[in-house]
């Protein structure tokens, strides 16, 4: 800036009064608060999972742009992505079926210390007398449930989502696991912990968060001929590797809050603007003419494969209730 300017703001500086330090509301653009990374999710992916955690960043560099079926742009970025309408679909440029390296992910799958080169993101929301925290993990592919034998719900991107709680004095009061179009609440004393984290297995393929290992039935449909399956395989600590933001709800702002390491580094050359994009991750809900399509019983929930999802600020955080889906939401107290 001009040197005249630079005086003018410098004499502004001396005149006004010092910000008072930050009391209830945490100081945007820091670091994320230090108990949001203590209490984080101890996460397990399933022991024989095979399509792993996957860096935004990267998923975009196999992407291109179409809206109904018709590429739009070859090349999308973290930068780009917002100036895409919401009803664009990021699209595979290869043939989901041949398996690319970027769809199964393989770089991300954590080492034995729990670190994923594929960074998480983690989006802090101060509300009025709380802070919820939100851990978002993204994979480039969701290999869906066997239903009656047929494979359903493969789809390209996949969001999935834990969040905790905190009073503002940063003590966990509730945690979240989202499972498929819904999810569980429970109260932090109640999910089984490793020491002071709360553990989220997310199931094979789907990757949707459950609070147990075992066999889950998957939610809403009734009876157990669709699960999920969990148990304590890998180990994922995105407290290692993330992106880290905060989420102001009465405006809708993002913020960066910085993360660590590849994030991290990543983070400081980026801006926040893809959060902002609504539109889906994934290849468009193929015709039943592209013969890699197949709907079981001609239902289209039944599809072999589904849409891409939406992107994290879709997910609600703006939420009173804990659960995504506010109405009926039940915290409960035991597994
Ligand atoms: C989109 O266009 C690019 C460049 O022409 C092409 O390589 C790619 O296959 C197209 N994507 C789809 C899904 O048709
Ligand atoms: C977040 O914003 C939405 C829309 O303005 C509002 O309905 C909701 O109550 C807000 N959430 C909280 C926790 O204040």
């Amino acid at each position: 800036m001009p040197l005249s300017l630079v005086s003018t703001a410098l004499a502004l500086l001396s005149i006004t009064p010092a910000l008072a330090a930050p009391t209830n509301n945490l100081f945007k653009r820091a670091a994320l608060p230090a108990y949001a990374l203590t209490y984080a999710p101890y996460t397990y992916l399933q022991s024989g999972e095979a399509w792993f955690p996957s860096d935004v960043s990267t998923h975009l560099k196999h992407m291109s742009v179409e809206s109904n079926f018709k590429n739009v742009s070859t090349t999308v970025s973290l930068k780009t992505l917002n100036t895409f309408p919401s009803s664009d679909y990021l699209t595979s440029y290869d043939n989901v079926e041949t398996n690319p390296a970027w769809l199964t992910s393989g770089y991300g799958k954590p080492n034995s210390k729990g670190y994923s080169a594929a960074p998480a993101t983690i989006i802090a929301v101060e509300k009025n007398g709380f802070v919820d925290v939100f851990y978002f993990y993204f994979y480039s592919y969701n290999h869906g449930s066997l239903v009656l034998g047929s494979r359903v719900d493969n789809h390209v991107g996949d969001w999935e989502h834990s969040m905790i709680r905190f009073s503002t004095a940063g003590v966990p009061q509730n945690v979240y696991y989202s499972a498929h179009s819904s999810g569980t609440a429970y109260t932090y004393s109640a999910v089984q912990k490793v020491g002071v984290r709360p553990v989220v297995y997310s199931a094979a393929g789907s990757h949707a968060n459950y609070a147990t290992a075992g066999t889950q039935e998957i939610y809403p449909i009734i009876g157990d001929i669709v699960t999920d399956t969990t148990d304590a395989g890998t180990y994922w600590d995105v407290t290692q590797n993330y992106r880290g933001y905060y989420y102001t709800n009465a405006t809708g702002v993002v913020t960066n809050a910085g993360g660590v390491d590849v994030g991290g580094i990543e983070q400081a050359s980026e801006t926040v603007d893809w959060l902002y994009w609504s539109g889906m991750w994934g290849d468009e809900q193929y015709p039943t003419s592209d013969s890699r399509q197949n709907c079981a019983l001609g239902i289209d929930d039944l599809c072999h494969y589904q849409s891409g999802p939406t992107g994290p600020l879709t997910k609600n955080l703006g939420r009173t209730a804990v659960c995504q889906k506010e109405d009926g939401c039940t915290v409960k107290t035991s597994l």
